[in-house]
């Protein structure tokens, strides 16, 4: 919920920015502290999902780990105070700068996809003395029932390596003198909201232990990646973790001695931010009233991109409900963020929230049109 003080504050701010309600993200964060505590479950933050510096310092003040793509993004996170040897590094295509910063940085882990990219760390490590730490990015073909763009672990996907190559892998890494495999990482996609999605990797994580077990290779760490989705139609209820922590509690078999990591991004960051705009005009078509706000796919392009949905509130009207259009500036039919939806009588100067826009918002901005990177505000500063 926004509140009335807070939209007070809005109408004296140059639109649009992000608004990232502090509170939002400490509870969320407190759930997840409190069940990785209980569990001796390892989270590592998904960088990707919101790289705002000021988020990534709240982040790691709650010791969490960090999940980072880019060198720059390894970079970012320690400046931000996630430690090194808390930090993953993900990527189906590494650059071999990134892979000499990460090894530098003596991070703590290299999520491989390949048996090329093993190669070249090894060749990497050795060059600075260092062994590196792996797991294997597996694909465990399962469908994660989400968008076709976010999903990541079926046949034929770019990501991970097919169960059928283990075995190849495996050998190639007992000639390797600088790499050293600490286990296995899987992610199936993103914003899934389906339990059983999860549960059906779980069992096929167990599966695949199973042959570890059987060619007597020890594994220290389970990476179950990130994915875990956000209810996007109700902006204020919590992410499902618990959910999530009592399904890995009871559906995954560690081994003794194993950890279990995750790397969550949007169930994190997601619910605390908004995007906040203005409306510029109201604009009849022949059966539609547009809402042309001055937000744009520039600011948030998750709707243009994956036709995904966010609620969107006007906070300063409360006259009868029409239906609008409401759409950005930029010269594409796709900056619309919602069609025909419902909001009560739309006017010029009103604020809008797009809401849920925490994960992925902000991160994904561009300068398209030369238009200006959108600001962020944050509930302790206004
Ligand atoms: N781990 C890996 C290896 C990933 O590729 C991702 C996200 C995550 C963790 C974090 O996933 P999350 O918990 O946030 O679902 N731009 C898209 C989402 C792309 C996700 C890419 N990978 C969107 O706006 O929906």
């Amino acid at each position: 919920m926004i509140n009335n003080k807070t939209i007070e504050k809005f109408r004296e701010i140059e639109t649009p920015f992000y608004y990232y309600d502090l509170d939002v993200l400490r509870s969320t964060l407190d759930i997840v502290k409190k069940e990785s505590e209980n569990s001796g479950y390892k989270v590592h933050y998904a960088i990707k999902a919101n790289h705002n510096p000021k988020i990534m310092k709240i982040i790691s003040s709650y010791g969490l780990g960090a999940d980072c793509v880019s060198g720059n993004e390894i970079a970012a996170a320690i400046i931000a105070g996630f430690s090194p040897s808390s930090i993953v590094f993900a990527g189906v295509g590494k650059t071999d700068k990134d892979i000499e910063a990460a090894l530098k940085a003596d991070i703590y882990c290299f999520n491989c996809e390949s048996i090329p990219e093993i190669e070249v760390i090894n060749y990497l490590a050795a060059k600075q003395r260092k062994v590196a730490r792996i797991a294997l990015r597996i694909n465990p073909y399962i469908d994660a029932h989400t968008h076709k763009y976010i999903t990541t672990g079926i046949e034929e996907s770019k990501f991970g390596i097919n169960t059928w190559e283990i075995e190849e892998v495996i050998k190639k890494i007992s000639t390797l003198k600088n790499i050293r495999l600490l286990g296995m990482h899987f992610h199936i996609g993103s914003q899934i909201t389906r339990m059983s999605v999860f549960k059906s990797l779980f069992a096929r994580i167990n599966e695949l232990q199973e042959w570890f077990t059987t060619h007597s290779i020890n594994l220290e760490i389970i990476n179950v990646g990130g994915g875990l989705g956000i209810d996007y139609e109700n902006p204020d209820k919590n992410p499902l973790f618990e959910d999530y922590f009592s399904m890995l509690n009871e559906f995954i078999d560690l081994m003794p001695g194993q950890t279990l990591h995750m790397e969550p991004g949007r169930s994190i960051i997601g619910q605390c931010g908004s995007l906040i705009s203005r409306v510029l005009f109201i604009k009849n078509g022949s059966n539609t009233l547009f809402a042309i706000i001055d937000a744009g796919m520039t600011d948030l392009i998750r709707p243009a991109l994956y036709q995904a949905h966010h609620k969107i509130e006007n906070l300063t009207s409360e006259g009868n409900i029409y239906r609008y259009d409401v759409v950005g500036p930029i010269c594409e039919s796709s900056d619309t963020f919602a069609k025909y939806i419902e909001l009560p009588e739309t006017r010029r100067g009103d604020i809008i929230a797009i809401r849920s826009a925490g994960a992925y918002g902000e991160a994904m901005a561009s300068r398209y049109n030369l238009r200006d990177l959108p600001p962020s505000v944050f509930s302790d500063e206004i």
